[in-house]
């Protein structure tokens, strides 16, 4: 495999598309993009600098000067906020919610877009999101949607939750993933929707080494088809 694919994965929240896409990444030896973070340091972004979600002036002056580093770890990517490492912070219940509610505004799409193309432009990358196949890069090499019903979703949250000590309900988890899934494939842009091309991957019932593997089969094929 010489050509350096753009591989892009997109899925509802806790589908399992960073664990994937992260071992995927190791195989191939390619990077890993991981877009979400990005709405997430925007998000925390507006905290640091009290600016209103409805103050557009501020938000653009806040996005022109932004600057969004991923560092890529063999434990993890690191996410530099203007010089600062927000890998923890961002992971945290506010900026979760806080997240989906800044990707509904255009020109933190539009800037979010423009940074994740630059990333991509060489190939060899992948990259998972909501929006990777349908905008991102509608001409990806590789499109996977990653599916997993909503109970599964919830579970693996919450179990990740209780192994971080973090008290917080399966009810409650199960709650904030339906209202961020609803949020997101309702948005008037580039909504939560699978691309026509995609592969859809339905893990309900995969481990992961299973998923890693009928994904990885795929491109080595070398074909979506
Ligand atoms: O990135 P995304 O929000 O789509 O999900 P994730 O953070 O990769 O996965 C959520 C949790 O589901 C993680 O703890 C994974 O270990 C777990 N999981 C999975 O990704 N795939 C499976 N087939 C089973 C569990
Ligand atoms: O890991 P999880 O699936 O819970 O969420 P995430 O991938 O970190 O994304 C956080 C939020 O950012 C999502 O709920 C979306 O609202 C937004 N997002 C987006 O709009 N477009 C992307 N390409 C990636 C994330």
């Amino acid at each position: 495999m010489n050509k350096k694919y753009v591989i892009a994965i997109d899925g509802p929240a806790a589908s399992g598309k960073s664990t994937t896409a992260k071992q995927l990444a190791k195989k191939l030896k390619y990077i890993y993009i991981d877009t979400g973070a990005m709405y997430r340091a925007s998000g925390l972004c507006t905290i640091f600098q009290n600016v209103s979600l409805d103050d557009e002036i501020a938000l653009k002056k806040m996005l022109d000067e932004i600057n969004i580093k991923i560092e890529y770890a063999e434990e993890g990517n690191h996410i530099y906020l203007n010089g600062e490492d927000v890998s923890e912070r961002i992971r945290e219940a506010d900026i979760t919610k806080l997240s989906s509610q800044i990707a509904v505004i255009g020109i933190v799409r539009d800037k979010m877009v423009e940074l994740q193309r630059k990333m991509g432009e060489n190939g060899g990358v992948i990259m998972d999101g909501r929006d990777i196949g349908t905008v991102v890069f509608p001409k990806a090499d590789f499109k996977f949607f990653m599916i997993a019903d909503v109970k599964t979703r919830a579970l693996r949250r919450w179990k990740e939750a209780k192994e971080k000590g973090e008290n917080i309900s399966l009810d409650e988890i199960e709650t904030e993933l339906i209202w961020r899934d609803k949020n997101d494939s309702t948005r008037d842009i580039s909504p939560l929707i699978q691309a026509e091309d995609a592969i859809p991957i339905d893990n309900s019932g995969m481990t992961i080494d299973e998923q890693v593997k009928k994904m990885y089969s795929v491109i080595k094929r070398g074909s979506n088809a």
